[in-house]
């Protein structure tokens, strides 16, 4: 069995190099063992030596191009699979119901999805080198998006210094050349991320291996935030910090804590201002937010941020998350339907959403639905005897509960539904009032 060992996990043109000598020498997918070498490669792959060439669609190669930076370890053989099936004369692109083609579109889209998310959220400190500036920023990508987004933020500001600085690696413009080196699990805060950029930037440019190998793709097209300007977006806050207590897998974006992990296509943390002074938890990320890999960005999002600016909150403001961070669903057909989290998978997140209260100390939390109010308040909560009353917490927090935005979505009769839409637009009227 041909042991093909790639020299990164975004080893695009030794993937593609060892996909064409196989492909041609006719070796068959079962048949191809994958890896990544961590270390630095001496030598080459022993690739069988095949004719001619052979067509890909263009499409294929592009979205190959995404899923390659996917955070699973399968993608490397899917991609082949798929490569050798189009040139076994297979229309797979046209396929409406082949798995292969199904998880090559999930991958390629929560690529895409993390790369823009990483663009908006990323936050630089500016530190002095040499008496020039260098924006430094921290980010843990749940996909390996950094070379390529540090590749595109390099050409679109080449007289920017800067560094990103990630779990997997860290990616160094010197404003010529582009280096890659070794990353860091995590930050407190950014006086933390300052040390250890003083502490390493040294040895930096002495260990950092030159290059990157990602192909542009369609995708990555948008231009990302400038650096040296302040956030436009929510502000992802440095969750994963407290290096004495968690554990460096443990980081948010690789939590194994309850087996949600296992079919959603990733975490989808809070978002919010640093400084928010409120907190809206809801229950756990829908269909649309496991994909983009953002809290309340389907039609509960949408509903929310209609009954926000009714009520004159701005959402860029204030902190959105989730009690439960992974969205959990059952397959009908080839729909993922939601399911309400259980108690152990609640109490198992309630730890990152504690994580987050600490780290944000908002002064009011508003518990929207069943979910968010048990996960904070640690009893079974009636929404309809509860709802709009504010009230302090042990810990002098202040807590509001409310209907969840998709209980509005659910309700089948219209004038129903306008009833409790105005009632929710109350609440947030009296949340903005506590907020002043
Ligand atoms: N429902 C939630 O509770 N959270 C989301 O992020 C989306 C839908």
């Amino acid at each position: 069995m041909p042991q093909i060992t790639l020299d990164g996990q975004t080893d695009w043109h030794g993937w593609r190099t060892a996909t064409r000598a196989l492909v041609l020498s006719k070796v068959p997918p079962e048949d191809v063992h994958w890896a990544v070498r961590s270390d630095a490669h001496d030598g080459g792959n022993e690739l069988p030596a095949g004719a001619n060439g052979f067509h890909v669609p263009r499409t294929l190669v592009t979205l190959a191009s995404l899923a390659l930076q996917a955070r699973d370890p399968q993608r490397f053989a899917l991609l082949y699979r798929l490569v050798w099936r189009a040139n076994e004369g297979e229309k797979v692109l046209q396929l409406t119901d082949d798995t292969d083609l199904h998880r090559l579109h999930r991958l390629a889209y929560a690529v895409r999805a993390e790369a823009h998310r990483m663009r908006t959220m990323l936050r630089f400190l500016d530190v002095e080198e040499n008496s020039n500036h260098r924006f430094v920023g921290w980010y843990a990508p749940a996909h390996y998006v950094l070379e390529a987004n540090a590749q595109l933020i390099a050409r679109r500001f080449p007289n920017l210094l800067f560094s990103i600085v990630t779990p997997d690696g860290g990616a160094h413009w010197n404003g010529a050349e582009l280096r890659f080196g070794e990353g860091a699990d995590a930050f407190v805060d950014d006086a933390a991320l300052a040390r250890w950029w003083q502490a390493h930037h040294a040895r930096l440019w002495r260990e950092a291996r030159a290059g990157a190998s990602i192909p542009e793709a369609e995708s990555l097209d948008e231009a990302p935030r400038p650096p040296d300007r302040p956030a436009l977006g929510p502000v992802v806050l440095p969750v994963h910090a407290d290096p004495q207590t968690l554990e460096a897998t443990d980081s948010a974006a690789a939590c194994r804590r309850c087996p949600l992990h296992q079919t959603a296509t990733q975490t989808v943390f809070g978002e919010g201002p640093e400084g928010a002074s409120v907190m809206f938890v809801g229950e756990q990320p829908g269909d649309q937010e496991d994909v983009i890999g953002r809290p309340f960005v389907g039609p509960a999002g949408q509903m929310l941020d209609r009954a926000m600016e009714e009520a004159g909150i701005d959402r860029r403001t204030v902190y959105v998350t989730n009690a439960v961070k992974h969205f959990k669903f059952t397959m009908r057909g080839k729909r993922r339907l939601h399911q309400s989290p259980e108690a152990p998978e609640i109490q198992a997140c309630r730890f990152w959403l504690d994580v987050e209260r600490v780290q944000l100390r908002p002064k009011l939390l508003v518990l929207m639905g069943g979910t968010a109010a048990r996960a904070v308040l640690a009893r079974p909560v009636t929404i309809g005897r509860e709802r709009g009353r504010p009230f302090h917490m042990a810990d002098g927090q202040l807590a509001f509960v409310t209907v969840h935005p998709s209980f509005l979505l659910r309700v089948p009769d219209e004038d129903a539904k306008a009833r409790e839409y105005r009632a929710f637009v109350r609440d947030l009227q009296q949340v903005r009032m506590l907020m002043a």
